[in-house]
């Protein structure tokens, strides 16, 4: 599609948005007693709720125009049949074909089966230290895609390792370890026995400062303390295998896997090693199965019923056409707690950029910025802005209806909490009704008008409600299989190469330039190309 015709229907998004801001959401509902059973979908434990939202039949009319007239399946099919969607890169995208029963690239299943086994190992303690009996402290090294996938994973789904519920098998300590910050890596090196922590160093490209040093000052400290061969101890999962061998690592601990699965995507992958050890490689399949199901639902539901599609259509149209700038995701279940963080390097890398598949640059905002937290938490501190605030900002509530945990009627106030601040969100509270509610006692007229006023909430505003029946690892590869489809379709609409991600380099750049600098006590090599800003914040370091 031309980039005018794209403005096209950009227009035709806008003038759906005008015909729907003539009627609230309210009055959605007054009008139809099937609007949540219309737009509500279900996919195996899955519940999607879209109704909150000012989504109705000629809307999913303009979306299903919309996918034929862009090519938006072709790139799906594409997409899903390993053919080359990242132009830049010249590569696929590979994180489909990572769960897929007839992968089309030939080593995933050997890589995933090295993997398992390798995983297994460890629990059965065949793998084991050299001063005998199992690993118990897990320290994860990775940064962005080599350490967000992992954390949440173990935190939704080792809740009953961690947890006081389920205790069959003795847990392992898994740290995860991302930041260069040494506020981040001593206090974990100060907990751990080096005798007894294994040590996995993930990293795609292997060549990410972070990780590397990370992994070198870890190997400083077991030689500290003693350890006689701390690389025996240290497992490598990369796509870079060669630079992991020169880095030391032996070959038989190198776990790989393909270049084509981008960073962000290699929750798939051996990137996931410590989550396998912890959850075990059956739970892990599980949930590669449960991605398989959302892939399934994604490459052949009509546009009208695909869930990801749907979603992606109502992100682009409260963004583009009703000027959202952020996007926010409340999930009611600490377990989820990453989500958000998760989803941000998902999104902001596939959808944060400016120019088209072909070069241009795009004449429309593309990845609104994603936010969000935990409910209840979130309610007492950023809810505030989205009940008065002036912006419009589309919510996704996120809940689970059962418990891992044991604990008598919390499960009942979370879940009461997430349903009531999408209705209140939705309903809003008039002049008239803020005014009952006032004291008699007060009796000035400004004080009454002020306070009214005060308590008035405009309503009409859209959420989007995710309930799952439980926290499985089916249900857990289904939701990351669904923010992953939903992403890629922004910004195949946007018109983006979802799959690179070019803008986090000059940074990274620089800083090797500016940390010689520190390192040396020297800004003269490089004081041509300093601002005086940046060499006045370097010389607060060297002084
Ligand atoms: O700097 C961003 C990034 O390249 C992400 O895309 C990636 O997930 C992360 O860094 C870590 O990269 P690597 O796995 O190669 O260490």
């Amino acid at each position: 599609m031309t980039e005018s015709s794209f403005s096209d229907q950009f227009a035709g998004l806008k003038r759906a948005a005008q015909e729907s801001k003539k009627r609230t959401l309210n009055q959605l509902f007054e009008e139809s007693s099937d609007r949540s059973e219309n737009y509500s979908f279900r996919l195996k434990g899955l519940n999607f709720d879209f109704s909150k939202t000012h989504i109705n039949q000629s809307l999913l009319t303009e979306f299903e125009k919309l996918a034929l007239d862009s090519g938006l399946l072709q790139q799906r099919d594409k997409l899903l049949t390993g053919g080359i969607v990242n132009p830049t890169e010249k590569r696929p995208a590979l994180h489909a074909d990572m769960r897929s029963a007839t992968p089309i690239t030939a080593e995933i299943e050997s890589q995933r089966r090295a993997c398992y086994q390798f995983a297994e190992k460890v629990r059965q303690a065949e793998i084991a230290p050299t001063c005998g009996g199992r690993y118990q402290h897990i320290i994860h090294l990775g940064i962005g895609g080599s350490a967000l996938g992992p954390q949440l994973l173990l935190d939704a789904l080792a809740y009953g390792q961690t947890g006081a519920t389920k205790q069959a098998e003795p847990s392992f300590n898994t740290h995860c370890i991302a930041n260069i910050d040494g506020h981040a890596l001593e206090p974990v090196m100060q907990i751990c026995d080096p005798n007894r922590t294994l040590v996995i160093v993930a990293s795609k490209t292997f060549t990410t400062t972070e990780t590397l040093s990370n992994a070198n000052t870890v190997i400083d400290w077991m030689c500290s303390q003693g350890i006689e061969n701390p690389l025996s101890q240290i497992v490598a999962v990369t796509a870079s295998p060669n630079k992991a061998k020169s880095f030391g690592i032996a070959e038989d601990h190198i776990l790989t896997f393909p270049e084509g699965l981008g960073g962000r995507y290699s929750i798939w992958s051996s990137v996931s090693l410590a989550a396998m050890i912890s959850i075990g490689t059956e739970a892990f399949e599980s949930m590669r199965l449960g991605a398989q199901k959302m892939d399934e639902h994604f490459a052949q539901a009509p546009v009208k019923e695909n869930i990801p599609i749907i979603a992606a259509m109502l992100d682009i149209w409260y963004g583009n056409a009703w000027g959202a700038p952020t996007r926010a995701l409340f999930a009611y279940d600490s377990r989820l707690e990453m989500l958000v963080n998760y989803l941000q390097q998902l999104e902001m890398e596939n959808n944060g950029k400016n120019i088209s598949r072909t070069g241009e640059a795009i004449q429309w905002q593309s990845s609104p910025i994603l936010w969000g937290g935990v409910g209840t938490d979130a309610q007492h501190a950023v809810f505030q802005l989205m009940h008065q605030g002036t912006h419009l900002t589309p919510v996704e509530f996120l809940a689970v209806i059962q418990t891992e945990h044991s604990l008598e009627g919390h499960h009942k106030c979370l879940l009461a909490n997430c349903f009531a601040q999408s209705a209140a969100l939705m309903k809003g509270r008039t002049y008239a009704e803020a005014e009952a509610l006032l004291p008699a006692n007060i009796q000035s007229t400004e004080e009454r008008d002020l306070l009214a006023k005060s308590k008035v909430f405009s309503g009409n505003r859209p959420s989007t409600t995710i309930v799952l029946d439980a926290l499985s690892p089916e249900s857990f590869g289904m939701l990351i299989a669904f923010y992953e489809h939903r992403s890629f379709v922004s910004g195949t609409l946007w018109q983006i190469n979802v799959f690179d991600q070019m803008g986090v380099e000059l940074g990274k750049e620089l800083a090797k330039k500016y940390q010689k600098a520190i390192e040396t006590g020297d800004t003269t090599p490089i004081s041509a190309e300093l601002d005086s800003s940046t060499e006045r914040l370097l010389n607060l370091v060297l002084d």
